[in-house]
């Protein structure tokens, strides 16, 4: 039995990678498979949740219930989100954004033939999509983070919030997530740190998703009932 513990909530999600383009056929990406972020999706929509999700390029099936939206760039995530996350209560951001991109688009593709030198391109830092959210005035989500960080991972999460100014981080404990389907999470707030699953082990993304999404309605309902 799951209890709808977030009706009448609405959850703006980004999930998958970032595709920055070279030219028309090259670009430059992160590894990121999307499946945790279609798996909160679809545990919110099960918790009565109204749900958005922005989608970088994933070969994942929409969840049942959700509204996706489909971008490439780092750009067009942000221009995306930006507008609408003023009329979300959630903003979860479990996207691997591509923190450059090169900084000219070639029109046509860059070829080979007859160049002593391979070429070089330089890089232009993409908007921190996150960090927009939470600076809103006004309206704004509750706004968790994601980090997948090889080391020092409580430190490096700390750090984290403050600099993106935002309440929840949720940090990857398991190794080599990318693509699997089993991890665990460690949720660090500004005074608490907490193990998903709670025993410490490991569990598979949709019920990880699952006990994530119960904790922020929690959080949800101290925010307003404190
Ligand atoms: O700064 P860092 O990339 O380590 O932060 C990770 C968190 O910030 C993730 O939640 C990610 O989705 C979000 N992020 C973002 N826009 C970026 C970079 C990261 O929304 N350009």
């Amino acid at each position: 039995f799951q209890p709808k513990r977030l009706a009448g909530k609405t959850l703006l999600i980004t999930a998958g990678p970032t595709f920055e383009a070279i030219d028309p056929v090259r670009g430059i990406t992160n590894l990121s498979s999307g499946k945790m972020g279609f798996a909160l999706a679809r545990a919110a929509r099960e918790a009565g949740a109204q749900v958005t999700l922005v989608a970088g390029p994933v070969s994942l099936p929409t969840p049942r219930g959700v509204q996706r939206i489909d971008v490439r760039s780092a750009r067009q995530m942000h221009d995306t989100v930006l507008p609408l996350a003023p009329r979300h209560d959630v903003f979860v951001a479990t996207a691997a954004v591509a923190d450059w991109r090169p900084a000219t688009l070639a029109e046509h593709k860059i070829k080979k033939d007859g160049k002593k030198q391979a070429p070089t391109f330089e890089l232009t830092e993409n908007p921190d999509i996150l960090a927009a959210v939470a600076a809103l005035r006004g309206a704004k989500p509750y706004c968790v983070g994601f980090a997948a960080e090889s080391e020092n991972l409580l430190e490096h999460a700390r750090a984290k919030l403050k600099r993106k100014g935002i309440p929840l981080i949720v940090g990857n404990l398991g190794p080599a997530t990318f693509g699997r389907d089993d991890n665990a999470l460690l949720l660090v707030d500004a005074t608490t740190q907490q193990a998903l699953p709670a025993d410490g082990g490991t569990a598979d993304k949709l019920s990880l998703a699952r006990l994530l999404v119960a904790d922020i309605a929690a959080r949800l309902q101290a925010a307003h009932h404190p």
